[in-house]
């Protein structure tokens, strides 16, 4: 992997980036970055999904003074803050499609208007987005557009999961172990094999991050020299409120969570009524409202018009 990486790190092409949360995804994005020629421009992140679907435009290309209530000066978006350097589109996947059309149209033609203006922008950006979603899933679920996700998918980079890369569990412990403890001044002579093991053996499904937060946590409570990890903490360590998050359960959840985006998407965001995906998917609304809040759904990107 940090091979591919070192390869199109002086390139300009779009790298999709994926893999499950906390395996590293904006680490690999900013190497990248700080791998290619651009590294003394700007590197700029915009997480898709923590700005709401109504200011994602006007965010991502600026927006001239007047465009729409509240815009009271001229604001430069993402695009023009990069020029000249990177662009890092973090949770790509949760886009709504009209700002997916947008997107296309930047990665095609390399130009843009502000909201509100009709005179083109041209801007020189690198493009790097992120995912933790499928989105040939998204795709075939009619969540993400097709000619989006080919722009996109021009040179893929898929981080594994913690699990699925065990043998490097003992150099990445290692890793923090040491470094928490130089912050913690402490000092760690070995680690307790069966510490390993149990590291070895667990699910993560926070992946590096979640394994960076146990250690950080048990050199602050370790007070001999042998790092060791009380076993109880990795079985509470999983977060997701509906109980311990097993693959059958995440896979099931994510595949709920597909179905009910694609039924939103083919009725332009509606629940209820006899166009609503309440009655597409044969559910009451009621259920479907309730699936939509704990799935944290967000209904609104899939409004048209
Ligand atoms: N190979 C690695 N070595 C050391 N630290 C790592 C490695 N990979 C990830 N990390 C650390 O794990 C944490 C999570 O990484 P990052 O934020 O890049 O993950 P992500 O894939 O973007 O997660 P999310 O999908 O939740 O946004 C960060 O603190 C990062 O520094
Ligand atoms: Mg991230």
């Amino acid at each position: 992997m940090l091979a591919q990486v070192a390869k199109v790190a002086p390139t300009n092409s779009t790298v999709l980036i994926s893999g499950e949360t906390g395996t590293g995804k904006e680490l690999i994005a900013r190497a990248i970055h700080k791998r290619s020629n651009r590294s003394a421009r700007a590197f700029i992140r915009v997480n898709c999904a923590a700005i709401s679907p109504s200011l994602i435009t006007s965010e991502l290309f600026g927006h001239e003074k007047g465009a729409f209530t509240g815009a009271l000066q001229r604001r430069i978006g993402r695009f023009e803050a990069a020029d000249g350097g990177t662009i890092f589109l973090d949770e790509i996947g949760d886009l709504s499609i009209e700002v997916q059309i947008a997107l296309l149209r930047v990665l095609q033609e390399r130009e843009f208007e502000r909201v509100g203006s009709s005179q083109p922008l041209a801007v020189d950006v690198r493009v790097l987005v992120a995912t933790n979603r499928d989105l040939k899933s998204a795709v075939d679920a009619g969540t993400f557009r097709q000619d989006l996700f080919y722009r996109l998918n021009v040179f893929p980079i898929h981080l594994p999961s913690l699990r699925e890369r065990v043998d490097d569990i003992p150099l990445l412990v290692e890793y923090f172990v040491d470094r928490y403890a130089q912050k913690a001044g402490k000092k760690f002579k070995d680690i307790t094999s069966k510490t390993l093991a149990l590291f070895q053996r667990y699910h993560w499904p926070g992946n590096i991050r979640e394994l960076q937060n146990v250690i950080e946590r048990a050199v602050i409570l370790c007070d001999n020299e042998t790092f060791s990890i009380d076993e109880t903490w990795l079985k509470l360590e999983s977060p997701p409120p509906s109980g311990p998050l097993v693959p059958l359960a995440a896979t099931l959840i994510e595949r709920e969570k597909q179905m009910i985006e694609a039924a939103l998407a083919q009725c332009q965001g509606r629940v209820s009524g006899v166009n609503g995906a309440a009655r597409k998917l044969g559910i009451p609304r009621q259920t479907l409202d309730a699936r939509i809040a704990s799935l944290r759904i967000d209904k609104h990107r899939f409004k048209t018009g």
